[in-house]
């Protein structure tokens, strides 16, 4: 007979069956399921009762603007919407080695305010060491190294921070429930009760949450709709620079990012992000072409650099880093119908410098050029930007916010701007000239003889 009620949990997202399941119905993932205990208060909750009214009259409540607390770093508070709001539960996904406590500790070891740093990975001697290398020991700053739930809240009662970050969750673990840390149910109620805390205390937490793909670690996928904001700290192992994007805020936008380059010395913020991610060798080259794309309410310029060789066997190959790869195929079949350039015998590589993803269709047309000319050889100067959207038909569709891309773009001294056609008024530009065209055939028509 079991003493306790047992279900099965999928790790990555939370979904609960009364039996194991190999692949989760909700999410997909294979072997994500877990046994996990639970403990039901159903009866001390059915007993509850209370006298007099709990609800407010609307004029009765005060408002008042929410107030931000700064992390010290401009690139997070952007993301963040313009800081940590009081009582908010933000959580930071990454994968291990990322550089997220690393990102935390650099940022709230500065802060005049105080803040609580809570290891359940490191102990206080490492924390130490890393916040000396990091040049960030602060008055402000109480480290912690503790695992145990009860503990912790104790603890900010007894210190009253205004900011508390748990790195990790996945090490954190309650009394009240029998399962080992990491577990979702563990997971699920350390989190619950620290933004029940938050909300009544009004202290801001960040909680550190590890992302693993083989599914054995809880991902923050189960908490993502419990906290308020959720941020992706990713990067390119490759490359040294750091993306933090919010892809989700109760405070602020979600189309913010924050780019760091990653240093002995800790993240330093990236302010001219598109000079990063232009590569700078020779004046001339084939098969490459910059666009510049939004990131949140900033531009950047970024180069798409391609590579077509023939191919020997039946399959031609398409290799694609950075952008999507049914993207690609559509751009690539739009080439060969309405412009009569044959792709069918050549393999394809696709990479966007820097290791940056591009989601948006503005990237089409700078697309198009780099595999025209990596087709024909044909050298460009590295001083032409193109920005446009190119549909089925081979037309030239506008974008959202041109003005910006080609401001960016001439500040960074490009000479030729290929555009879509607009109506949208552009901006006094000096010293580059802004070519509209309506289709793609006329647009490489032009490159083709520059
Ligand atoms: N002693 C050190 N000197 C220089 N860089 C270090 C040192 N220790 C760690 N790092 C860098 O910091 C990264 C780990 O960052 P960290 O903040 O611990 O990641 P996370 O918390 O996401 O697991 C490592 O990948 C490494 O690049
Ligand atoms: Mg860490
Ligand atoms: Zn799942």
């Amino acid at each position: 007979m079991k003493k306790y009620r047992v279900k099965y949990i999928c790790s990555n997202c939370g979904f609960e069956s009364l039996k194991w399941l190999g692949k989760c119905p909700s999410c997909a993932t294979w072997n994500s399921f877990s046994e996990e205990i639970l403990e039901t208060n159903e009866k001390t909750v059915r007993k509850k009762e209370k006298s007099g009214t709990s609800s407010f009259n609307i004029n009765e409540i005060e408002s008042s603007p929410e107030s931000h607390r700064t992390t010290n770093s401009t690139e997070l508070d952007r993301v963040l919407g313009g800081g940590l709001v009081a009582g908010s539960v933000v959580l930071i996904g990454g994968d291990p080695g990322i550089g997220k406590s690393t990102l935390v500790l650099q940022s709230l070891g500065k802060v005049g305010y105080k803040s609580l740093y809570i290891s359940g990975e490191e102990s206080l001697r490492q924390i130490k060491m890393r916040a000396e290398r990091l040049q960030v020991v602060s008055e402000a700053l109480f480290l912690m190294a503790e695992t145990n739930l009860e503990n912790i809240l104790n603890e900010i009662d007894l210190r009253t921070p205004e900011v508390v970050v748990i790195d990790s969750i996945q090490t954190i673990q309650t009394d009240l429930l029998q399962n080992s840390a990491g577990t979702v149910t563990q997971i699920r109620e350390c989190t619950a009760r620290l933004i029940e805390k938050a909300k009544k205390d009004g202290f801001s937490v960040l909680i550190i949450g590890h992302v693993t793909k083989d599914g054995t670690l809880a991902g923050p996928k189960v908490l993502e709709h419990m906290v308020d904001t959720v941020l992706q700290f990713e990067g390119d192992p490759n490359h040294n620079y750091r993306i933090i994007r919010a892809a989700k805020n109760r405070f602020g936008s979600t189309n913010e990012i924050g780019i760091f380059d990653m240093r002995d010395s800790g993240l330093i913020e990236i302010t001219n992000p598109s000079e990063i991610f232009l590569s700078n060798s020779s004046s001339k080259v084939n098969g490459s072409c910059v666009t510049a794309t939004m990131e949140g309410l900033r531009p950047l310029l970024v180069e798409i650099q391609t590579l077509v060789t023939p191919s020997h066997f039946g399959n031609p190959q398409r290799v694609c880093d950075g952008f999507d790869y049914r993207r690609l195929s559509i751009l690539l079949a739009v080439l060969e119908k309405r412009v009569d350039l044959r792709f069918s015998t050549t393999n394809v590589f696709l990479n966007v410098a820097g290791g940056l993803n591009i989601y948006e269709t503005a990237a089409d047309l700078a697309i198009c050029i780099a595999l025209a000319t990596g087709l024909t050889d044909k050298l460009l100067e590295r001083n032409l930007v193109a920005i446009g959207e190119v549909g089925l038909g081979g037309e030239l569709r506008q974008v959202k916010f041109l003005e910006k891309r080609l401001s960016e773009a001439a500040r960074l001294g490009f000479k030729t701007a290929l555009i879509p056609p607009t109506n949208e008024p552009l901006p006094d530009i000096d010293n580059m000239e802004v070519i509209r065209f309506p289709n793609l055939r006329d647009t490489l028509h032009f490159v083709m003889n520059m």
